[in-house]
């Protein structure tokens, strides 16, 4: 990929552009909602894994960062986050070292607890790292991931963790992702059926424990309900098809990402192929088989990918030329980003910054 060069122009392809102006109006649009409502904003980091992008959620009002991994929480340590989120069911003792490092750097470090066999292999990781942390209970909404199914099982994590030195009880979380598929005539009333769920089970366990959900689809239709105290959206600050196109949450102009590629031949009528493939875009594809689309009013969408080559077909295609530069808007933004090692920042034409994504491939 190219180094950042004056203008748009100048660059070679394929290379992510962030459009500056267009995700710092994203941070603060989703943060104003959070404060209109009460409710405390964690950002999840999966999504830009970039200390850049961190910083400016937390200058916006965030009170904490989310994150999926430990690996992922040590690279957003330069941020100056004082407050972390570790989504994830952590079972090794292994980590114990890392994990102490990390609480040791933090105001407040919070874990999962996703089901009572797990809980009991954390409480023994917390006792290897001799540190304290707030203990998050995973509740199943409807994705059919971690969590939850039922209280009884809420109710055993809560003892495993009131009998434990190291570990406090500090709320119930969801990840109610399952609502990218909802039609979005439906958020509103699968938003509370989430809601129902979540607070049913906290209920059972201690009425008086805050309420954690989180999804780019729902963030701001949670808040507004006034029965939940934080909110962890990922994706809100770039977008993607799936927020933009499917769930229909913001519009196509307020996308702050795309990728910049050539059309590199045209080998039939009809088709175009350009120079990113599946190690740009992924394999992630919308639910109507796009992987990525134009968004110029061209009818042009990637439909198909090979390693290194994407698949251009679309009513307009064939106004494209060998040579031809375009920006396209990728299906699902995660996986985009923890491909590239770093994005250009854009206003208008000019490439103003360029941005290391600092968590790439921390998956440990
Ligand atoms: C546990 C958890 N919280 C929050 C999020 C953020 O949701 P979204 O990707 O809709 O922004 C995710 C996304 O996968 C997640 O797994």
């Amino acid at each position: 990929m190219a180094a950042p060069t004056a203008t748009i122009s100048g660059l070679t392809t394929p290379v992510v552009l962030l459009d500056r102006v267009k995700v710092e109006n994203n941070i603060r649009t989703m943060q104003l909602a959070c404060d209109a409502a009460g409710v405390k904003l964690w950002p999840h980091i999966k999504t830009h894994k970039m200390v850049e992008v961190a910083r400016r959620q937390l200058a916006a009002g965030a009170e904490g960062l989310t994150c999926a991994k430990l690996g992922e929480a040590e690279a957003m340590l330069p941020s100056g986050v004082k407050r972390i989120f570790i989504a994830h069911s952590l079972v090794d003792t292994r980590i114990a070292p890392r994990l102490a490092a990390l609480a040791d750097q933090l105001a407040e470090l919070r874990v999962a607890a996703t089901s009572p066999a797990q809980t009991e292999a954390l409480v023994k990781v917390a006792q290897a790292a001799e540190c304290n942390l707030k203990v998050m209970i995973a509740v199943d909404t409807g994705l059919g991931r971690e969590g939850v199914r039922y209280a009884t099982e809420a109710n055993k994590i809560a003892a495993l963790i009131k009998a434990s030195p190291h570990l406090e009880l500090g709320g119930f979380y969801t990840h109610e992702g399952q609502l990218y598929a909802a039609d979005p005539g439906e958020q509103q009333a699968k938003v509370v059926e989430v809601l129902d769920r979540l607070a049913a089970v906290r209920d059972a366990v201690d009425p008086k424990q805050p309420l954690w959900p989180g999804c780019s689809v729902t963030a701001k239709l949670m808040a507004a309900t006034g029965r939940v105290q934080v909110v962890r959206p990922g994706a809100y600050m770039f977008g993607d098809i799936a927020l933009a196109v499917t769930s229909r949450v913001m519009p196509v102009s307020d996308v702050a990402v795309q990728v910049f590629v050539t059309v590199v031949d045209r080998p039939e009528p009809g088709l175009a192929l350009i120079d990113a493939g599946s190690k740009v875009f992924s394999s992630d594809k919308s639910p109507k088989g796009v992987f990525a689309m134009m968004v110029d009013g061209r009818d042009i969408q990637v439909v198909r990918v090979n390693e290194e080559h994407g698949y251009l077909r679309g009513r307009d295609v064939d106004t494209l030329r060998i040579g031809d530069r375009i920006k396209l808007m990728p299906a699902h933004i995660c996986p985009v980003i923890n491909l590239t090692d770093y994005v250009l920042v854009t206003e208008g034409d000019q490439v103003v910054d360029r941005w290391r994504v600092d968590a790439r491939g921390r998956v440990d």
